[in-house]
């Protein structure tokens, strides 16, 4: 059977595939390109389907095929804050056109929701059964997916397992979008010599997950029969603040930028954000790459991939 990947032309989605390839696995890919690149999996063997989680269609030809669906469609934090009726559109009404699909497909033997740990806004000491604070329409949105995925389980038997990422980082998170992450930003000014921008007083405080450690973790999860029904942080442990993070940034690139601070947006208003990821290890003993080594990677990556 072979495993479909919602989203897998993203930065999180296109290394998932290619970790399920070098397993052994056939992939599809079912992406709309809207904030994701072909360029990220043009090297990869897949079967890709371009096309809209809003109309998918195409996706009942295939829909048979496939053991395990991971779902990583989203309209990011950035890109939602302007309009909250499109990031709804995608991330639950969507959302419910693909879950709208898996009904009584037994076939289907795991359906993955990846969620954020957004959702927990603010706080230190979270777990998964900690109160959900709804700050942005993104997390928003990326809750109201967990629940209808969870309304699907207990109505429709869909063997859901939820996993709730922290801020990932790492290859494919590429500095040209708009909307990628700090460390691809941080590590492209660097590396130009242009001033790092921190947004507010950099004590902004968040668990880094390397996108290697991620989509492993995600993929032996979801093949795990103990983890079906659940909800999962998926976390270091560790916190490291946005300051900290674009010095370690310039030590490792040997550059000369300066960081500055500029106006918070209203997605900043999240200011700390520690979890803890007892229930994780109590499914996997695991060893995360340390953020030193994580960068370092993601630095390499970047200098082979882009002109300096
Ligand atoms: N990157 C992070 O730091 C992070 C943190 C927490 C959670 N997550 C979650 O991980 C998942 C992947 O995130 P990412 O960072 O790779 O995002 P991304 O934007 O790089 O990837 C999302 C993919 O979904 C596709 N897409 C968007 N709308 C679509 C639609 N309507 N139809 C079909 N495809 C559509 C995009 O083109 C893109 O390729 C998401 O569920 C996100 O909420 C990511």
């Amino acid at each position: 059977m072979k495993k479909l990947v919602i989203g897998g032309s993203g930065f999180v989605g296109s290394v998932l595939v290619d970790k399920l390839i070098k397993l052994g696995h056939e992939v599809i890919v079912f992406d709309n390109l809207r904030f994701g690149y072909e360029k990220n999996i043009e090297n990869l063997n897949v079967e890709f389907l371009k096309g809209d989680i809003q109309n998918p269609k195409i996706l009942e030809n295939y829909i048979e095929q496939v053991d395990v669906i991971y779902f990583l469609a989203t309209v990011n934090i950035i890109a939602a804050e302007n309009d909250y009726s499109d990031c709804i559109q995608t991330n639950v009404v969507g959302l419910n056109k693909i879950l709208e699909l898996t009904k009584n497909k037994s076939n289907i033997k795991r359906f993955v929701y990846t969620s954020t740990s957004s959702i927990y806004g603010n706080g230190v000491e979270i777990q998964e059964n900690t109160n959900k604070e709804f700050l942005n329409i993104y997390a928003t949105t990326k809750y109201q997916g967990e629940c209808l995925c969870k309304l699907y389980q207990n109505t429709e038997n869909l063997p859901l397992t939820i996993i709730r990422y922290t801020n990932i980082y790492g290859r494919n998170q590429r500095p040209e979008s708009p909307f990628c992450g700090v460390v691809s930003r941080f590590i492209e000014k660097s590396i130009k010599g242009e001033d790092i921008e921190i947004t507010g007083d950099g004590n902004q405080i968040r668990d880094f997950l390397s996108v290697e450690d991620a989509t492993e973790l995600t993929i032996r999860l979801s093949l795990l029969d103990s983890t079906l029904g659940d909800d999962i942080n998926l976390n270091t442990g560790n916190g490291h603040n946005i300051r900290d993070l674009a010095e370690l940034i310039k030590k490792l690139t040997n550059s000369n930028s300066k960081i500055i601070s500029i106006s918070e947006r209203k997605i900043d208003n999240i200011k700390c954000r520690r979890l803890k990821n007892d229930k994780l290890k109590s499914f996997i003993d695991y060893k995360f790459l340390d953020i030193e080594e994580g960068i370092i990677q993601t630095i390499n990556w970047y200098k082979n991939n882009y002109k300096i």
